[in-house]
């Protein structure tokens, strides 16, 4: 059996490491399983990529496409026609895809075009604002995904109520907090970098094309920021695309952009802020394990459970809003929130058993619907018996 896990942007990195790992010590056992990592290039940089490779102690990635940016039709394709060739080739029996970034919809997608297994980790996650892409990718993975692993219960009640079948959904728990757990200790013996002390800054970061896109929300957005700096040092890892619109700008002095940072420095960063401001899906959930307070600068999440059960305040995107709720958060002493069920570091080793039990149930010549496979659907001649 083989198994392609699929990384494209920083925040997939993470979610893949301990799945990647699960896999491959089970494979040790079960000499029939192998597991391949495919990176999409989505995220190249050095910063983006490299270093959460190195941070994350995962191995290189085995297969490479080499996607890069471009618009979502050009990089959503570009990941789509090099993601089938490799498929067509190697013909794996299951395609694994995580979070919500273009690769994720991308490499879904074309395996499915062949007919070949497909499970999504973070399944069933709405923010019901259709006009942030990742939303678009979340509901149309869903629908073809054979699979549907789901960190909270939200996910998996979002899912039957779209008309997803109860058997094709699994509640796991979350990977992303498995490398929190497994990698804390290491982010918090690192010092605090610029000579800071815990608790004494908060932590900015800030990419959603709706909030820096747009120079008059990006203005706002960082009219608000600074008012807060006047109170509290707010330390500033900005994402490449920010970084571009932020060109030539010139900030209140407590305001401090930085290069983005990779995955140690920036949780042991997180881990230690008084309070943490962000436009982010994930860091809504690490704030919420890590029990420090996160204003989420957006009008929706589709991480509900962060608010009810967490620390996270979903504060929208008025300026005034945003510094009224900071002062709040910064005047009171930080919140006891509770950790939302089977975020535990374990939701990896979960979702492993059950790929490949179902895996081995399934067996390798129909999908989940108990149809005939089609892997070879490009490749006419290639008889079944040949994989
Ligand atoms: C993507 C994800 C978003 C995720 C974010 C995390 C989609 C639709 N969005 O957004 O959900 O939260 O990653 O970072 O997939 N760039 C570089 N170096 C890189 C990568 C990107 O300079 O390694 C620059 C390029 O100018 C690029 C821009 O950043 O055009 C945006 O990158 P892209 O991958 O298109 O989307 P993100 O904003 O990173």
């Amino acid at each position: 059996m083989k198994i392609f896990v699929v990384a494209g942007a920083r925040p997939n990195f993470m979610k893949v490491a301990p799945l990647v790992a699960a896999l491959r010590a089970r494979g040790e056992h079960l000499r029939d399983v192998e597991t391949l990592l495919v990176h999409t290039g989505q995220h190249y940089d050095a910063q983006m990529s490299d270093e959460f490779f190195r941070d994350l102690e995962m191995p290189a990635p085995d297969i490479h496409l080499g996607a890069g940016s471009g618009t979502h039709a050009e990089q959503t394709a570009r990941v789509m026609v090099a993601f089938e060739k490799i498929c067509v080739e190697q013909k794996p029996d299951l395609v694994v895809v995580v979070g919500d970034v273009n690769s994720t919809l991308a490499c879904a997608l074309a395996a499915k075009k062949l007919s070949i297994a497909v499970a999504h980790v973070e399944a069933g996650l709405r923010s019901r604002d259709r006009s942030m892409p990742e939303e678009i990718n979340r509901l149309c993975t869903d629908v073809i995904s054979d699979l549907l692993f789901t960190t909270d219960q939200q996910a998996d009640d979002n899912l039957l109520r779209e008309g997803c079948q109860q058997r094709r959904i699994r509640f796991v728990g979350n990977t992303m907090i498995d490398s929190l757990c497994r990698h804390l200790p290491r982010a918090l013996a690192q010092p605090l970098p610029l000579g800071l002390h815990a608790g004494s800054y908060a932590l900015l970061t800030l990419h959603r094309p709706s909030n820096v896109d747009n120079p008059k929300s990006l203005r706002n957005m960082l009219g608000a920021i600074q008012r807060i700096a006047e109170r509290i040092p707010v330390i500033f890892p900005a994402h490449p695309r920010t970084a571009q619109r932020l060109a030539g700008t010139s900030l209140h002095e407590r305001l401090l952009v930085i290069e983005p940072l990779g995955y140690l420095a920036f949780l042991g960063l997180m881990a230690r802020a008084r309070m943490v401001l962000t436009d982010s899906g994930g860091i809504q959930e690490e704030t919420t394990v890590l029990q420090v307070p996160c204003l989420t600068l957006r009008n929706n999440t589709e991480r509900p459970i962060t608010c009810t059960m967490g620390t996270n305040i979903l504060a929208g995107t008025d300026p005034r809003e945003i510094v009224k709720l900071a002062m709040q958060v910064l005047n009171s002493p930080p919140p006891k929130g509770r950790i939302p069920e089977k975020w535990d570091g374990h939701a990896g080793e979960r979702i492993a058993d059950e790929l490949i039990g179902w895996l081995q149930r399934k067996g390798p010549t129909a999908d989940a619907y108990g149809r005939e496979t089609r892997v070879d659907l490009l490749a006419p001649n290639a008889s079944r018996a040949a994989r």
